[in-house]
């Protein structure tokens, strides 16, 4: 039963994307990460021509590379700084031509992602709108 003392959009859960300790663990820690950044790229690769031209033929690095960023983003393992140092994503961004239509297609796939994921609920309300403002922080052109 909803408390009078409780606004109905205060989400019933202890943190903004749920009951666990981080989004990582949420999402279903290595596996559901993994999942999410494989399914993306599918849609990437099968309907964001503009995004899929900007990268490698061999889509698998990206998977990894999207992967290893995700893990410690989410709060769980760093690998991605392990690896590469200091995320600096914007930065790494520079050298795409992202505008408006660029970033709406990347988010579109990944949108599509959490759908085929089944990433419902507080989550998916908490990644859908930390994605779309990193997506859009990367915009380097109108
Ligand atoms: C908004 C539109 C975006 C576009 C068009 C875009 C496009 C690209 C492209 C062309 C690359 C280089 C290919 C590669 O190494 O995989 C790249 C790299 C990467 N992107 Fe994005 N990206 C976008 C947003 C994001 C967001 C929101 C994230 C994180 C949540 C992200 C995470 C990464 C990572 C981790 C890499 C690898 C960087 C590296 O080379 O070490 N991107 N992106």
């Amino acid at each position: 039963m909803v408390s009078m003392n409780q606004p109905m959009s205060e989400p019933a859960t202890k943190h903004p994307w749920g009951d666990a300790e981080t989004p990582y663990l949420e999402i279903g820690e290595e596996a559901g990460v993994r999942r999410l950044c494989e399914s993306f790229y599918r849609y990437i690769d099968a309907d964001a021509p503009t995004v899929r031209a900007m990268l490698p033929r061999e889509i698998s690095v990206s998977v990894r590379k999207l992967f290893m960023y995700l893990s410690g983003w989410f709060g769980g393992p760093d690998l991605y700084v392990a690896e590469y140092g200091h995320p600096r994503m914007r930065m790494r961004h520079a050298p795409f031509s992202i505008g408006v239509v660029e970033a709406e297609e990347w988010l579109s796939c990944m949108n599509k992602a959490m759908d085929e994921c089944g990433i419902d609920g507080q989550l998916r309300l908490f990644l859908e709108t930390q994605f779309h403002q990193l997506g859009h922080h990367m915009r380097n052109r109108d």
